[in-house]
């Protein structure tokens, strides 16, 4: 039953991260040890990662293949079961010196994947009464032998995912690449701004993490602008303006009938970024709730990166003068509710923006 429970509580997480928590969790309280960490193989450099808990954050620590217990049993693919860790000539004490722990009796098995290669080792420290026994062994093998499929399933999964993200960003860079003196910096601010400004607004975590990675596709229709209206130094003529205007609709014929969840909210944005809570933007003039919540945000993030950066027809605005026009608009420009978000944001942002600061001083100083 123990273990039906097992199989069913972790296949159906598919975030490598949460899965290995879980299955840690799961493993530490099914074989009464006080530790358990689940060690990975990282292929390309010969080494073993485990998350560490320290203090109220995580670290991630790396081991050479080979060393320590852990790598002992990745490199061979034996168990190994002791009484006590530090003698035992094996044991290496780089994780108790980080941790603080006092790692006394340790159980590690292999994870295998399906073709039986080393997919990193499980391990559980210190069991609350005695040691481990055979038994313990043999049941930590069978939890081994479903976590690793689980494993195995959300490594695929994230590549999936990672590769999917990673390319739509560099599309979001294609499109912002001539008209942007930044292009990384804009992209990650429309982006990062766009996901706390969600989360505030009390969004569930998956669609905060949608807009996150959709958002930096607001503006992918520019691409079909021509440069002397894109990269025009002076104002727009009325007809110039009345072509720029049309960037939101050339981005939405990008981006429609998609199929990916991601993409259909892109294409949301998208058409909607420039429409005004009034209903005096365009290209639809919708207003109010017409205009899909998510465009509203984008909004608001939108134009306060264009007036906080320079651009190639206007200089950069003062922050002050920038939160007064955005509350200024509030109800004109935009949503209310979102342009009080925003302000409730304001140490989140300001957080980014010195983050900014500090990485782009000169070398050897950051
Ligand atoms: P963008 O540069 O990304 O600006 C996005 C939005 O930020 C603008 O949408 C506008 O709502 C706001 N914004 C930007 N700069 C200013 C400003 O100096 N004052 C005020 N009050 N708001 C500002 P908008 O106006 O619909 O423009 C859409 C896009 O059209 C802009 O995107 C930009 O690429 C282009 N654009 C707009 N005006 C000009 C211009 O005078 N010259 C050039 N070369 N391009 C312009
Ligand atoms: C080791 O595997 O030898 C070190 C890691 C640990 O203390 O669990
Ligand atoms: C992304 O990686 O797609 C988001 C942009 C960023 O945070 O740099
Ligand atoms: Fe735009």
């Amino acid at each position: 039953m123990l273990l039906a429970r097992f199989g069913r509580r972790i296949s159906s997480e598919t975030r490598l991260d949460n899965l290995l928590s879980l299955i840690a969790e799961e493993v530490r309280h099914i074989l009464q040890a006080d530790r358990c960490s689940v060690f990975l193989v990282d292929p390309n450099k010969n080494e073993l990662w485990t998350k560490v808990a320290l203090g109220m954050g995580e670290k991630v620590l790396r081991i050479p293949l080979g060393h320590g217990i852990a790598g002992f049993v990745a490199k061979t693919g034996s168990a190994v079961n002791i009484r006590d860790a530090y003698r035992d000539t094996r044991f290496a004490q780089d994780l108790d010196k980080i941790t603080g722990y006092q790692t006394k009796s340790v159980l590690a098995v292999p994870l295998k994947d399906r073709d039986g290669k080393a997919l990193g080792v499980f391990e559980i420290l210190n069991k609350t009464k005695g040691s481990f026994n055979e038994e313990d062994e043999g049941f930590l093998r069978i939890l081994a032998t479903i976590a690793a499929s689980a494993i195995e399933n959300a490594q695929l999964y994230e590549n999936l995912r990672k590769s999917h993200l990673e390319t739509i960003y560099r599309l979001a860079m294609v499109a912002e690449y001539r008209d942007q003196t930044d292009t990384a910096k804009h992209l990650r601010h429309i982006s990062k701004y766009s996901a706390i400004m969600a989360a505030q607004l009390g969004m569930p975590y998956e669609v905060v993490e949608d807009i996150r990675y959709a958002s930096p596709l607001h503006d992918i229709g520019k691409v079909a602008i021509p440069d002397s209206i894109l990269l025009k130094p002076g104002k727009l003529t009325p007809d110039e303006y009345e072509e720029m205007k049309k960037h939101p609709i050339y981005g939405a014929r990008m981006l429609e009938n998609a199929e990916t969840r991601l993409l259909q909210l892109a294409c949301r944005i998208a058409i909607a970024h420039h429409e005004h809570f009034d209903g005096s933007g365009y290209p639809n003039g919708l207003r109010g709730e017409q205009i899909p919540l998510e465009a509203r945000i984008v909004s608001v993030v939108d134009v306060f990166d264009a007036l906080t950066t320079r651009r190639v027809y206007k200089g950069a605005w003062s922050l002050d003068e920038t939160f007064r026009y955005m509350q200024d608009q509030s109800g004109r420009l935009f949503d209310p509710m979102v342009t009080d978000a925003f302000i409730k944001c304001t140490p989140q942002v300001q957080a980014i923006l010195n983050e900014e600061a500090v990485s782009v001083a000169p070398e050897g100083q950051a």
